[in-house]
C-alpha cells in the first residue's frame, strides 16, 4: 500500500518524505487555503514546489465544475510537472473529463466518493484513482472502511486497474483497517502517519536495553 501525505503544507511534506515512506501528496482546495496559497498563479507555483519535493504522484485539483472548465485547468495542472494527478469531483462533466484525460494519457484522480457506484463509473471511465472519504461517511455515523471494502471486491471482480486511495483517513487505526480493506493507497495527515510509530512496549523495552547495555558498559 503507497503513503500519500493530505496536506498543502511545504514542511510536512518534507517531513514524511525525510521519513523515507512518502509516495506522494494529494491536495484540496480546503488544504491549499489552510495555508494561504491564494490567486492562480501562488497556486501553480505551490503545486509546482510541492511536486519537485516528491518523485511519486501530487494530486492537483481542478476548481472548474463544468466540462470545458475541468479540461482547460487539467491541461494547465499536468503541464506543471510529469508527477501532477489531475484531480476531478465525481460529477457528470467530471466523469466527462476523466474519459478526457484517460483517453489523452493524462493521470486522473476521481475526488468526493462516496458510493461503490460511483467508484465504478469512475473506474469505467478510466480514473488512474479513486477518492471514497472513509472520515466524512463515518461523520455521518455509517462505517466508511465498508465502502474500501465494497470497492476492492467490485475492482478486483471485473479486474478495474483504477488504484482505490483511501481519503479523509483521521486516524493511525484508519490506516491499519484501509490496508485490511484492500486500499492500494491511502492519503492522510502526518499525524496519522506519524502515530503508526508509537507503542508504550516499544519505549519499555528500549529503555530497558539501554539501561542494562549501560550496567555492563558504563
Ligand atoms: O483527501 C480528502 C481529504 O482531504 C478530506 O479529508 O478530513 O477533510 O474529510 P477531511
Amino acid at each position: 500500500m503507497l503513503f500519500f501525505i493530505d496536506t498543502a503544507n511545504i514542511d510536512q511534506i518534507k517531513e514524511a518524505h525525510d521519513l523515507g515512506i512518502l509516495d506522494g501528496v494529494t491536495t484540496n482546495p480546503s488544504l491549499m487555503a489552510k495555508e494561504g496559497v491564494i490567486g492562480e498563479q501562488n497556486i501553480l507555483d505551490h503545486y509546482k514546489k510541492i511536486a519537485a519535493i516528491v518523485e511519486g504522484d501530487v494530486s492537483a485539483e481542478v476548481i472548474a465544475t463544468d466540462y470545458d472548465g475541468m479540461i482547460r485547468e487539467g491541461k494547465i495542472l499536468a503541464e506543471l510537472a510529469d508527477n501532477i494527478v489531475v484531480k476531478i469531483p465525481m460529477t457528470k462533466d467530471g466523469i466527462k473529463a476523466i474519459s478526457y484525460f484517460s483517453k489523452e494519457g493524462i493521470a486522473t484522480n476521481c475526488t468526493l466518493v462516496f458510493s461503490a457506484g460511483q467508484a465504478i463509473l469512475a473506474a469505467k471511465a478510466g480514473a488512474t484513482y479513486v477518492s471514497p472519504f472513509v472520515g466524512r461517511i463515518d461523520d455521518m455515523a455509517w462505517e466508511g472502511m465498508d465502502l474500501i471494502s465494497e470497492i476492492s471486491e467490485i475492482y478486483d471482480i471485473q479486474n478495474f486497474e483504477t488504484q482505490i486511495l483511501a481519503a479523509s483517513i483521521r486516524s493511525p487505526l484508519h490506516i491499519v483497517q484501509a490496508a485490511k480493506a484492500g486500499a492500494h493507497v491511502v492519503t492522510c495527515p502526518l499525524s496519522s502517519i506519524t502515530g503508526l510509530l508509537y507503542h508504550p512496549l516499544t519505549d519499555i523495552g528500549l529503555e530497558k536495553f539501554l539501561a542494562d547495555y549501560k550496567k555492563l558498559n558504563g
